[in-house]
């Protein structure tokens, strides 16, 4: 492949790699412990949240968000959660493996995004408890006007931001508008641990269910002043019994202290990669802007567009054929614009009867498709990538 979605594991591979193994050489621990704190830390401090838990992956993060509020009796079987039709499979499963029922919202083909008019909507005709939002690809819809239509309603609203870490509104840090937001640091991500996953929350309740969730539904990762609490509430008298006391449900979801080390050594790189996506990005939007054969995406309102890849949405289906014929010829890595409207998935039609019109999601699944943007690209590889989107 000339140009793979991805070229590198991580940022600065060879320098990240020698860290790495020298890390593993001298590490006393290496099951989850001080580095994935660390990495905590850090993160919350460059997300500009109170607290970030680490998970094993971005769709561990997904479903521990939601069990979380489960377990905090926020949500409850059978209640209603909205989500971006236009989105990623973990994304969706979690509703459905924990008993709600996921409502589809559509989204707009020149933002990406589910809209504030999507979400008003669907609210005429149906009650939403919760809404989990995607922000596609780097790109995000009016998420603030989002989110204060969920504040007046009463709806929980979490973000799925796994796939724009970096991209920034006037109103704030995409991840930062709901209770919760997950990050994924899988390898063809923004930033990379190999596999690794996020939470961001500056709610304390969340914060701690979220750490009872990841780790089996005990409190070995919670204060000595929050163990206190749920042992005093459970009659737990000693640290013997508290060891393998479990007080609600959870999973096993820990990361390792090596997803803990690579994502610290990585963080150092994040504001240059962001940057250098960005300007890739523009670049390659001066070419698209050029040919009327494609959908021209707006980001007016996104003051950083910490973009993933390369969206393109074509005006037709045949259209898009021909580019895809061209991207697969000059041996450019290519994929579908994520999971298409979700309701055309085998899993979703299995499991979800209640189906809703799609225009914007059904026009991307047909129309749109993606290759990849990194700080790797060289100069000639983003020649390649102009020539290609000329008509
Ligand atoms: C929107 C979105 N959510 C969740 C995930 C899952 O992340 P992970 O692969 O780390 O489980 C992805 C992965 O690509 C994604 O794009």
């Amino acid at each position: 492949m000339k140009i793979p979605l991805m070229r590198k594991a991580f940022l600065r591979e060879e320098e990240t790699k020698k860290a790495l193994a020298a890390f593993i050489l001298t590490a006393d621990r290496l099951s989850m412990d001080i580095e994935c704190k660390k990495f905590e830390n850090k993160f919350a401090q460059y997300q500009q949240s109170k607290h970030a838990v680490l998970f094993n992956s971005g769709g561990s993060a997904n479903l521990a968000m939601l069990q979380a509020l489960k377990n905090l009796g926020k949500l409850k079987e059978g209640d209603k959660v909205g989500f971006s039709a236009l989105t990623w499979a973990t994304n969706t499963m979690p509703i459905i493996q924990l008993g709600m029922i996921p409502v589809a919202l559509d989204c707009q083909p020149d933002t990406l995004n589910t809209m504030s008019n999507h979400l008003l909507k669907r609210l005429e005709t149906t009650n939403l408890k919760a809404l989990f939002i995607t922000n596609i690809l780097g790109f995000t819809g009016d998420v603030d006007l989002i989110k204060q239509i969920c504040e007046a309603r009463n709806i929980i609203l979490i973000e799925d931001n796994c796939e724009s870490l970096g991209t920034e509104l006037p109103e704030g840090r995409t991840g930062n508008f709901g209770i919760g937001g997950s990050f994924s640091f899988f390898v063809a991500h923004h930033m990379s641990t190999i596999e690794g996953g996020m939470v961001c929350t500056n709610d304390d309740d969340f914060a701690e269910m979220l750490r009872i969730v990841r780790a089996n539904g005990w409190d070995r990762n919670l204060t000595a002043e929050q163990q206190q609490k749920w042992r005093t509430k459970f009659d737990i008298e000693s640290e013997f019994q508290a060891k393998y006391t479990f007080y609600d449900l959870g999973y096993n979801f820990r990361p390792t202290e090596i997803t803990g080390f690579l994502g610290q050594y990585q963080m150092q790189f994040l504001e240059e990669n962001i940057t250098k996506r960005e300007q890739n990005y523009l670049r390659i939007e001066k070419v698209i802007k050029e040919n009327s054969d494609f959908v021209h995406l707006k980001h007016d309102h996104i003051t950083t567009l910490s973009t993933f890849a390369f969206p393109l949405v074509c005006k037709t289906p045949e259209l898009r054929k021909f580019y895809l014929d061209k991207f697969t010829e000059a041996g450019v890595e290519i994929r579908p614009m994520i999971a298409g409207n979700m309701q055309e998935q085998p899993f979703y039609k299995k499991y979800v009867t209640e189906l809703y019109d799609m225009p914007g999601a059904n026009m991307m699944h047909a129309n749109g498709f993606y290759c990849g943007n990194y700080p790797e690209l060289l100069e000639e590889d983003l020649v390649v990538i102009e020539n290609l989107l000329k008509k």
